[in-house]
């Protein structure tokens, strides 16, 4: 049965290969000073940095650069960005790159005009600003598809120093006011960054999906989602240049996580906090670290999730019921999931990604736990679930 919620979803769209023509009516929209903050290069290869610059100058706007913001951005990359954002006063923010540029864009946008301790505040204690706070708009121009983070409040930044990533998911006044996806942009991707946002879409579907027995929307969505992104993963994995593929991933990666799938169901999120946990110790790829314990993570939520690993098995990979106990029907589901990660080329285990036995305590300390989807995860459990992913 459905729950109680409200939706609300203020980020509006811009989609297809035009969509960067937008940007100057939207730019009216906010002040002079914009702080333009990209990652480590790919979109000065790529030419894109030149056309966004070229708009904002015809636009007259001041543009604040802030290059180098890294994959899993780190603590110290957001002191810098809050420093500059306070120095230049600035009014926006343009996020250009991946969910890495966005989600730090998010974390200056809260942190600016907040004079406390931001860190400890939002993402520490995941708290929201206060209502009073003002909070700077962004805009994002996505290059990269898999996070989300270009619809939702999601925020994930690692301290380095401590080893630990940790996300904060702020409220609506977060979420980018514009965002353009253009699906283009994502054919220069590395192709192995394009796998793990492949697996990055697949496993927010499996979050929101794989919790309770109810009858609801949401998973009927979620089962037409994951069916789209199996057919256009392959697609884009044997001809990245495939502009009907790369345009599906791209809108199925913005609706896995844009806060509907979630209305009115529980959710389950374990195998992003061990992701994350495994990602702050091997700095790999989001997308490869959630690939790297999935296996053993969904094979001990099988038992206790049997009826609806036995309906993921039948509506998502046809798996054919007849003459099949139901744990032979959810294990031949299983089966098939690792069957096509492995055909796209994604990595079955965390020593792939550079962990070793010895990081293993360390993983476990570093992942939040708590009860979830169909367990109730201790810090043993997911010892042994990273000794199975070894
Ligand atoms: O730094 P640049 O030069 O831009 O290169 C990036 C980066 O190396 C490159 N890239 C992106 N677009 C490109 C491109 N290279 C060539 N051409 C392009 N068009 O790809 C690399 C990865 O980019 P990144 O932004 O790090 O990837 P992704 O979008 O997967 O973002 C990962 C971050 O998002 C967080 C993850 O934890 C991680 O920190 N997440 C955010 C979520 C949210 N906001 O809701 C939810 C997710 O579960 C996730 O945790
Ligand atoms: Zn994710």
């Amino acid at each position: 049965m459905l729950g109680n919620f409200s939706y609300h979803n203020p980020t509006k769209l811009y989609f297809g290969d035009e969509s960067l023509n937008y940007l100057k009516d939207e730019l009216k929209n906010y002040g002079p000073v914009v702080l333009l903050n990209y990652g480590s290069g790919s979109v000065k290869k790529n030419g894109i940095y030149d056309e966004v610059v070229a708009i904002l100058k015809e636009a007259g706007k001041t543009i604040v650069e802030n290059p180098g913001v890294m994959s899993n951005p780190t603590l110290e990359k957001l002191h810098e960005g809050v420093k500059i954002a306070r120095e230049h006063h600035v009014d926006m923010i343009l996020s250009l790159g991946g969910g890495s540029v966005c989600d730090y864009s998010k974390g200056v946008a809260a942190s600016v005009f907040y004079d406390g301790d931001y860190w400890d505040r939002f993402w520490l204690q995941g708290k929201h600003p206060d209502a009073g706070q003002r909070i700077l708009p962004i805009g994002c121009i996505l290059t990269m598809a898999g996070t989300g983070s270009e619809m939702n409040g999601g925020s994930v930044i690692t301290d380095a120093e401590h080893k630990f990533k940790v996300g904060h998911v702020f409220d609506a006044r977060l979420m980018p006011k514009f965002s353009i996806l253009n699906p283009k942009y994502t054919m220069t991707v590395p192709d192995e960054q394009m796998k793990a946002g492949i697996y990055d879409i697949m496993n927010h579907i499996f979050e929101q999906y794989f919790s309770d027995f109810d009858d609801n929307t949401s998973d009927y969505l979620s089962e037409g989602l994951m069916r789209s992104l199996i057919v256009s993963s392959r697609a884009a994995v044997k001809n990245p240049q495939d502009y009907e593929a790369r345009s599906n991933i791209m809108w199925t990666a913005t609706w896995a996580l844009n806060t509907l799938l979630k209305c009115g169901k529980t959710q389950d999120w374990m195998v992003h906090m061990i992701g994350h946990s495994v990602g702050a110790w091997t700095h790999a790829p989001h997308g490869f670290c959630l690939a790297a314990v999935s296996m053993a993570y969904y094979k001990r939520a099988m038992k206790p999730g049997l009826a609806k690993f036995v309906r993921f098995a039948k509506n998502v990979w046809n798996v054919c019921p007849d003459g099949k106990t139901d744990e032979q029907i959810a294990e031949a589901g299983l089966e098939a999931l690792k069957n096509w990660m492995l055909e796209i080329g994604l990595p079955l285990t965390i020593s792939e990604l550079g962990a070793t036995e010895e990081m293993i305590p360390g993983i476990t300390q570093g992942t939040i736990c708590y009860p979830a989807g169909y367990m109730d995860l201790k810090p043993a459990d997911v010892t042994e679930i990273l000794k199975e992913s070894m």
